[in-house]
């Protein structure tokens, strides 16, 4: 995987940036939403939106959707294309900050820079230091939804991006709620790091809050 860093991503995205199957990403969307017990009309967050594309989606799907991602340039395509979701651009650490806590009933977050590093990492951005910011604005009974790239095989590129094994998953969200469904990014339910090593492609996990209030 090649790493683009955050100020890259104007570049990537004023280029095109990535394409999808909205059918496909539709369908996987609505039963991951329906995993986490989301009713039509809960409130979602989604930080790192890119270009707004699964904002879209949320939206469609019945959600009110606040989205915000870093990227000037993805967050001026989404509102141009991507009409429905409230867009802000900006550091999601300082979007998240200015929520009020216990508010919402879900975060989502699907690729997003922090979590493409090792989840053991410390660095002031790290997962597992932002983590209790996103579990702070969730509505207890509310949901986490995290979708990251990886294939299992726990090697890390020149650039630092991590390929998480399936065990790191409960490591870091096991303190913010009950992980009810993981996935890879084609559906298939993954139980243990055979599971996923078995698929390569990629995590999606649903955490139920109990009331996390982290900060
Ligand atoms: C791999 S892209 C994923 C974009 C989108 N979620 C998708 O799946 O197409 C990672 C995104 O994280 C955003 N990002 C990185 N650091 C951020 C930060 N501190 N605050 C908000 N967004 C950030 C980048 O600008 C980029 O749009």
């Amino acid at each position: 995987m090649t790493k683009i860093t955050a100020p890259k991503y104007d570049e990537f995205y004023a280029a095109g940036g990535w394409k999808y199957r909205p059918d496909f990403e539709m369908k996987f969307l609505g039963e991951m939403t329906a995993a986490a017990g989301l009713a039509e009309g809960s409130e979602i967050v989604e930080i790192g939106c890119g270009q707004g594309f699964h904002a879209k989606i949320l939206h469609d799907l019945g959600f009110t959707v606040t989205a915000n991602d870093l990227s000037q340039e993805g967050i001026a395509f989404a509102k141009t294309n991507y009409e429905g979701p409230d867009y802000h651009a900006g550091d999601a650490a300082d979007f998240l900050s200015g929520i009020e806590p216990e508010s919402v009933d879900a975060v989502f977050i699907r690729g997003m820079s922090w979590f493409h590093y090792k989840f053991t990492d410390d660095r002031p951005l790290a997962a597992k230091r932002m983590m209790p910011r996103i579990a702070r604005i969730v509505k207890p009974g509310g949901a986490i939804l995290l979708m990251i790239k990886t294939d299992y095989t726990g090697t890390e590129t020149a650039g630092g991006v991590y390929n998480h094994l399936w065990t790191d998953f409960p490591a870091l969200l096991g303190d913010y709620g009950t992980i009810t469904r993981m996935t890879d990014w084609r559906g298939m339910v993954l139980n243990s790091e055979e599971d996923g090593r078995a698929s390569g492609h990629g995590m999606s996990v649903v955490v139920k809050t109990e009331g996390a209030s982290g900060g």
